[in-house]
Order: C-alpha cells, then sequence, then structure tokens
C-alpha cells in the first residue's frame, strides 16, 4: 500500500516549489521553514500518523529476550522520513507508578530506571520502533506504551507483555492470615517468586484456580478466585469470580498472598533416597547430590510446565512437605492436577522424601 503510494508520488516531487510535495498542502506558517528544522510545526493536512501494535498478548518467560513490536506510518504515505520522537513507557498496574522506560530521538536513546542497559530500539526498518527487553525479570509484564510523536501528532499504541508463570497462594508455617503486605512479598521472594498481579490471578482463576482464603496482589488489594460458589466462601449467591476485599492497609491488615512463580530455568526432582529424611536431613540430602533443596514457587512451576508428577510426599525449602500431581489417578490425593500439602510437619519428623533443585 504505501509502496504503491510511493510510486504514484515519485514523478512530482518538485512541481510545487515546495520542499516537500505530497499531495497534500504543507503548513508551514507563514515564513516557509525548510523541513527538518520545522519540527513541532510540520503539520500536514489530511495526513494521519498512524500507530501500529500487536492486539495479541506476547507470552514470554523470564531471562528470556522480548521485543515488544510497534509500527508507525502516515496515511497516505510520505515521500520521504521525517524526523519523529519515540518514547516507550510502561503502564501503572493499580496503585504503582508509570514508568518511562526509553526515549529516542533520531538515533539518540535513553532508557530509565531498571530499563537501562537492558533496552534497546529496533529502527533498522522506516517506520519500525520496536523495543526490545533484554533478561526479562518477573516485574517486566505489564502494559507498554509505544508513542510516536511528530510535531505535535502524537500517536500511540500499546503493547501487552505477560510473563508465563503460576499463581500459588502461600501461608506461612504460622497459619492463616498472619501476612502484611510487607512479609507477603518476602514470602513470595523465598519461594522463588513474587506477589501475584490481579491479570495473573484472574488467569488462573480463568484456569480453574479456587481457593477460599484471602491473599495479598501486588497492588495491596486482597481477593480470593472462587470456580464453585459455597457457603464457607462468601455464600452460594455469589457468582464464580474472583472476590475482592479491596485495598488494604499495608501494614495493619493480614492475610495470605497470591505468589507468582516463573516458568522454571531448572529441574526439581525427587530425590531417590534409601529412607524417608527429617528436614535437616533433607536439606542435606540435596546438597549431597550437588543441588539445593527446591522451594515451593520451583515445584509449582516445575508441575505446571514440566508436568512433575510424584505422588510421594517431599520436603521443601520452606519446611512444607508437598507433592506435584499432573495426572489425577486413584490412591494419589483427589482427583483434580495440583500441588497438594502436607502443611508444616515436625521438622524432625521422618515421613517424608525430598525434592531438590538442580540449576541449569
Ligand atoms: C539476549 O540478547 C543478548 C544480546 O543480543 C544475547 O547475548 C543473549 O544471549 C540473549 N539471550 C537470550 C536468552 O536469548
Amino acid at each position: 500500500m504505501s509502496l504503491l503510494l510511493l510510486v504514484l508520488l515519485l514523478p512530482l516531487p518538485s512541481i510545487s516549489g515546495l520542499p516537500f510535495y505530497n499531495g497534500f498542502y504543507y503548513s508551514n506558517g507563514p515564513h516557509g521553514q525548510h523541513r527538518g528544522n520545522g519540527y513541532g510545526e510540520g503539520l500536514f493536512n489530511g495526513v494521519k500518523l498512524v500507530v501500529e501494535t500487536p492486539k495479541e498478548t506476547l507470552f514470554t518467560h523470564r531471562g528470556a529476550n522480548a521485543t515488544l513490536p510497534c509500527r508507525y506510518g502516515y496515511e497516505p504515505a510520505l515521500a520521504s522520513p521525517r524526523p519523529v520522537r519515540i518514547k516507550w513507557w510502561k503502564l501503572s498496574e493499580n496503585g504503582s507508578p508509570e514508568q518511562d522506560v526509553l526515549v529516542a530521538i533520531g538515533l539518540k536513546h535513553r532508557s530509565f530506571g531498571d530499563y537501562q542497559g537492558r533496552v534497546h530500539l529496533h529502527q533498522d526498518k522506516e517506520g519500525e520502533a520496536s523495543l526490545e527487553i533484554r533478561n526479562l525479570r518477573l516485574e517486566d509484564s505489564g502494559r507498554y506504551r509505544c508513542e510516536v510523536i511528530d510535531g505535535l501528532e502524537d500517536e500511540s499504541g500499546l503493547v501487552e507483555l505477560e510473563l508465563r508463570g503460576v499463581v500459588f497462594p502461600y501461608q506461612p508455617p504460622q497459619g492463616r492470615y498472619e501476612l502484611n503486605f510487607y512479609e507477603a512479598q518476602r514470602a513470595c521472594e523465598e519461594q522463588d517468586a513474587v506477589v501475584a498481579s490481579f491479570e495473573q490471578l484472574f488467569r488462573a482463576w480463568e484456569e480453574g484456580l479456587d481457593w477460599c482464603n484471602a491473599g495479598w496482589l501486588q497492588d495491596a488489594s486482597v481477593q480470593y478466585p472462587i470456580t464453585w460458589p459455597r457457603r464457607p466462601c462468601g455464600g452460594l449467591h455469589l457468582a464464580p469470580g474472583v472476590r475482592s476485599y479491596g485495598p488494604r492497609h499495608r501494614r495493619l491488615h493480614r492475610y495470605d498472598v497470591f505468589c507468582f512463580a516463573p516458568a522454571p530455568k531448572g529441574q526439581v526432582y525427587y530425590l531417590e533416597h534409601p529412607e524417608k529424611l527429617t528436614l535437616p536431613e533433607a536439606k542435606r540430602a540435596c546438597e549431597e547430590d550437588g543441588t539445593q533443596i527446591a522451594k515451593v514457587g520451583q515445584l509449582f512451576a516445575a508441575w505446571k510446565f514440566r508436568g512433575l508428577d510424584r505422588c510421594d510426599a517431599g520436603w521443601l525449602a520452606d519446611g512444607s512437605a508437598r507433592y506435584p500431581v499432573a495426572h489425577p489417578r486413584p490412591n494419589c490425593g483427589s482427583l483434580e492436577a495440583g500441588v497438594r500439602s502436607f502443611g508444616f510437619p515436625d521438622p524432625l519428623s521422618r515421613q517424608h522424601g525430598v525434592y531438590c533443585y538442580r540449576q541449569r
């Protein structure tokens, strides 16, 4: 399309005597400034700046490099390129401030904050403004805006980036509703995870997560996902859904937490060992195997992304004992896939094996 227009326009370049002619009036003010220094004023009647980004969410994983596509152009197309300013920023997710990611004018770039040294603008083709983010972090998931500024024209498009991962509810050894928001953040980090966002919990609910205890989310709201309504979980009259207690006091209020663990880099395995172990023995046994006792987030991720399936309960780093079931069967817990928990047994009891984690 733009190629066709270009071909049609090429034979006409200088008839008008204006510095730039594309079949539309050039309204550059009374003094007829030259293009180039007319930045900010060079508007064309009837020419529209268009920015295109993909509608589908981009899925990727922690540690990967992702390219957020963004292209811009003019309708109708212009005969020659114009200097534009490109700005990428990350939208706020209820409560967290928006973040500048990168701005570029011509070939000059500047990136900000956590993105410094990790972002790169693809400008190899005309109209290209895609952003590459390297070595993705869990916190990078979210919505990004690609903004193109040409003089007074300003258009933008959205790109949604999601990291693959699994949402799981977490309760500390002390029991139910013991964590304020900051402790909840720490609890997830200790499981190699982060506090889940509402979008992540919602997606998990769509995939069937049902949990009757309320937990913190990234925006410091407290919610819980219900797939089949029942009396102790908000009552029978409420429709299935993610139910919210709304924003809570980060320091004073205490709940469980929903954590989000990334798709695994390493491998979780059940250690073949002649006898059952205490918690300290379990930690040592993994070390003797050249690995480490697995964290809760790592076990969930291995279950979800690697189909880890084992009917033996094993110790994990936080002192809980669990086992992952990818293919439900009789004599192996309930008839739904999931990670089953035995809570936090006496650390010196010898009734469990151990799950270890091998870094790749
Ligand atoms: C990401 O890009 C950098 C630079 O091009 C490269 O060195 C690195 O291997 C890439 N990482 C992955 C996971 O592809």
